[in-house]
C-alpha cells in the first residue's frame, strides 16, 4: 500500500469513530433543549446534526489522546458521553462552525441554498430562525465549555473559554468573514489573503487543536506551541483546499453548489495563484505541519494522516 493511501484508511477508520461520538454528544446538547422554542430548536439541529466532516472535533479528540487524554474508545458507546472535556470542547468547537455555516450560507453573505447536500438552513426555515439558530449555537458552545464537571481547573477552562471566544470573534472567524466580504470583486495580494483565510478559517481550525491539548492539566508549553504551528499551517491548508474544490468539484460530491467563489468574485488562492499554484501552496503547508510535529515527543501519526487528509480530500 503507498504511504498516501496507507494515511486515508487510517484516517477513514478514525474519522469513523471520532465521527460518531461526536454525533453522540452533540446529539445529547439538543436533546437536553426544552421544547420552548420547537422551530429554533428544530433548525440548530437540523443545521448541526445534518452531515458535516467534523473535521474540527477530530482535531480536539486527535491532539487530546495525543497527550493522554484518550481511551476515548473504551467509552465510544457509552451514553453518558458528554462528560469529558475532550467532548465538551469538541463539541462547542463544532457549534460554532456550524453557526458559522448557517450565518455564511444567509443571503446577505454567501447566499446559497445547497450546504451538506440539503437545502440551507434559511431556505428549509426561515431567514430569522436561521440567524436564531446561528446565534443560539454559538451560545450553546459556550455553554457546553462552561459546564462545570468537565475535570478541568476553573482557570484552565477560563482561559478555553477566552481562546474559543477570540477564535470567534473579531480577531477570528467573525473578523475573517467580514475581510472575506470586503474583498469581494478585489485584487488583493497574498499578505492580505492570507490574513482573510487565516481568520475566517485557520482561527479555528487552531482553536481546536489547542483546546484538545488545554484538556491535558499539564500541558507543557514548546508542545502547545509546536501544536500550533502544526494548526496553523492546517487551518490555512483546509481554506486553500476549500477553495480549489469550490472549482474542481461538482456540486453532488460537494454537498454546496460548486463554482460559487468565481461567481461572486471572492478573493481566493486560485484566483491569486491559479489551480496549479495553490496546489502547491497546500502541498507546501502540508509539509510545514509535519515538520511542526517532528519535536513533540508523542506518536504523532494521527496527526500526521490528517493533515494529509486536509491537503487531499475531495469535498
Ligand atoms: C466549510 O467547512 C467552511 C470552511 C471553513 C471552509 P467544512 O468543509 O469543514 O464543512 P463541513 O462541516 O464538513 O460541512
Ligand atoms: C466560510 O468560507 C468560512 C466560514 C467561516 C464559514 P466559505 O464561504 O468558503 O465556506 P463554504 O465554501 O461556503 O463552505
Ligand atoms: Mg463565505
Ligand atoms: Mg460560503
Ligand atoms: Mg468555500
Amino acid at each position: 500500500m503507498s504511504k498516501q493511501s496507507c494515511h486515508q484508511v487510517a484516517v477513514s477508520q478514525l474519522q469513523a469513530q471520532y465521527q460518531a461520538r461526536i454525533a453522540a454528544v452533540l446529539s445529547q446538547a439538543i436533546a437536553r433543549l426544552s421544547p420552548l422554542a420547537p422551530q429554533l430548536k428544530a433548525a440548530m439541529e437540523y443545521g448541526l446534526l445534518q452531515g458535516g466532516k467534523r473535521v474540527r472535533p477530530l482535531l480536539v479528540y486527535a491532539t487530546g489522546d495525543l497527550l493522554g487524554q484518550g481511551d476515548l474508545f473504551a467509552q465510544a458507546n457509552a451514553a453518558s458521553v458528554n462528560n469529558t472535556a475532550l467532548d465538551a470542547a469538541a463539541a462547542a468547537v463544532e457549534c460554532i462552525h456550524a453557526y458559522s455555516l448557517i450565518h455564511d450560507d444567509l443571503p446577505a453573505m454567501d447566499d446559497d441554498d445547497l450546504r451538506r447536500g440539503k437545502p440551507t438552513v434559511h431556505k428549509a426555515f426561515d431567514e430569522a430562525t436561521a440567524i436564531l439558530a446561528g446565534d443560539a449555537l454559538q451560545a450553546l458552545a459556550f455553554e457546553l465549555l462552561s459546564q462545570t464537571n468537565l475535570g478541568l481547573s476553573a482557570e484552565r477552562q477560563l482561559r478555553m473559554v477566552q481562546e474559543l471566544a477570540v477564535a470567534a470573534g473579531y480577531h477570528g472567524m467573525c473578523g475573517g468573514q467580514a475581510l472575506d466580504i470586503q474583498y469581494e470583486g478585489q485584487a488583493i495580494d497574498s499578505a492580505a489573503l492570507e490574513q482573510l483565510h487565516c481568520h475566517k478559517t485557520g482561527a479555528l481550525i487552531l482553536a481546536a487543536v489547542r483546546l484538545g491539548a488545554l484538556c491535558t492539566p499539564d500541558l507543557q508549553e514548546p508542545h502547545l506551541q509546536a501544536l500550533s504551528q502544526y494548526a496553523q499551517a492546517i487551518g490555512l491548508a483546509f481554506q486553500v483546499q476549500d477553495d480549489i474544490l469550490d472549482i474542481t468539484a461538482d456540486t453532488q460530491t460537494l454537498g454546496k453548489t460548486q463554482g460559487k467563489d468565481i461567481m461572486q468574485q471572492k478573493s481566493t488562492y486560485p484566483a491569486l495563484l491559479g489551480l496549479e499554484g495553490a496546489r502547491q501552496l497546500a502541498d507546501q503547508l502540508l509539509d510545514q505541519a509535519l515538520s511542526a510535529l517532528a519535536d513533540i515527543p508523542y506518536p504523532t501519526q494521527t496527526l500526521e494522516a490528517f493533515a494529509h487528509y486536509i491537503v487531499k480530500r475531495d469535498f
